[in-house]
């Protein structure tokens, strides 16, 4: 526990070694003397001073709040302040620093984990019931063009109708990817080879101002997905990265493995312990700020103006690989660029197939073997 104790000030009069090693000081010489308020956030400055006046005018005895640390990788901290002197004369305060970043950064990610289920199950809901609206009305569009061919003056018209209705499905359909509720039609799949053949895709998709380097990882063993929808989701991360160097940068993406020996936390998600193929896809962007990264996940989610995201983009690539049994978290500060990383649960390639050098065919239910 850090002990500081202040004078009337709000200087810091002495402390002891945990309260310097809290505020990331090389020693107890480097705070004492030093005004309190330059260790805490500059949020919670305000806060912090309103508390300490009340105890020092008597108003309250005692106060107890949460702070944030002015620490290179912020620090969440519960304070207790109470007065010492005599007599009811108050000459100075003694706070009490509890570290709370540990138990502040589960409860966010509680929450956030929370957040995405709740998002997933209503836009599935509305996704699902759209979806079967849409079913019908281009259905009728389609009874409508027999009898109004292509000659009919209402032709054409029909055609927009079902046209939008198309688009509309379009988008439902990736409403339905982010809550996992899409049909799936998983292969075992080799990344270097799938990310091999999107290349060329991939390199026209950047243009030339963006330069694409592939690392590919040794030994990468299987993975089991949707071929289409493990396109789909490098597709979108390297055209929001493509979106975020205007200037021009680079966009690296990284293969590897992954083997957790107990269940890890990566972001909001507890990884359970296992084997993952993962894949790295990194830009030098404009990076995400600290306000927006809990939200890129969700849908309809964008910085994009007037209209140039549907904010679809990340959250059917959320949908895709938690689906698929896999995590994807995202690492990124403002102006640093921004790292998304994507395990999948890893399968070995078998040793007689390994000989032979082939991928197995797509046999439902018959891989992993017994
Ligand atoms: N590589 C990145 N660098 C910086 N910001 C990013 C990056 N990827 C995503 N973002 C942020 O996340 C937001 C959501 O991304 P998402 O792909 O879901 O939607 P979008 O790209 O805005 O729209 P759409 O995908 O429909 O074009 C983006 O608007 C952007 O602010
Ligand atoms: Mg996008």
């Amino acid at each position: 526990m850090g002990v500081a104790f202040l004078d009337l000030e709000a200087t810091i009069s002495d402390c002891n070694p945990a309260f310097a090693g809290m505020v990331n000081a090389a020693g107890r010489g480097q705070v004492m003397g030093q005004p309190l308020a330059e260790r805490i956030a500059r949020e919670d400055r305000l806060d912090l001073a309103n508390a300490l006046s009340r105890v020092v005018m008597g108003g309250a005895p005692a106060a107890h709040l949460e702070v944030r640390l002015n620490t290179p990788r912020e620090r969440a901290a519960s304070v207790f302040i109470s007065p010492t002197g005599e007599n009811g004369d108050v000459s100075g305060l003694v706070l009490h620093f509890i570290d709370a970043t540990d138990q502040r950064s589960l409860e966010l990610q509680f929450a956030q984990a929370q957040k995405m289920q709740a998002m997933g199950q209503l836009a599935g809901g509305v996704a699902h019931d759209f979806n079967n609206l849409l079913t019908a009305m281009i259905g009728f569009c389609d009874l409508l063009l027999q009898r109004h061919g292509a000659g009919d003056p209402s032709f054409a018209d029909i055609m927009q109708i079902k046209q939008n209705a198309n688009r509309a499905a379009n988008l439902v359909r990736q409403l339905l990817a982010f809550s996992r509720r899409q049909p799936l039609q998983p292969r075992m799949l080799d990344a270097t080879e799938a990310l091999a053949e999107l290349l060329h895709l991939l390199r026209r998709l950047l243009g030339e101002t963006i330069e694409l380097r592939l690392f590919h990882g040794r030994d990468l063993g299987l993975i089991r997905v949707d071929p289409g929808q493990f396109d789909q989701v490098i597709i979108n991360l390297a055209v929001n990265a493509r979106d975020a160097m205007p200037g021009g940068g680079t966009l690296s993406i990284r293969t590897g493995t992954a083997t957790f020996d107990t269940p890890t936390q990566c972001g909001p998600e507890i990884i359970p312990d296992g084997d993952y193929v993962m894949i790295e896809v990194s830009d030098t962007g404009t990076g995400i700020s600290k306000e927006d990264i809990g939200r890129i996940f969700e849908p309809f989610f964008s910085t994009k103006q007037g209209g140039a995201g549907t904010g679809l983009g990340l959250s059917t690539v959320y949908g895709i690989v938690r689906q698929t049994d896999g995590f994807i978290v995202v690492d990124s500060a403002l102006g640093e660029g921004a790292t998304f990383t994507i395990y999948l649960p890893r399968y070995e390639i078998d040793q007689t197939l390994e000989t032979s050098g082939r991928i197995p065919p797509p046999l439902p239910g018959a891989w992993p073997p017994p």
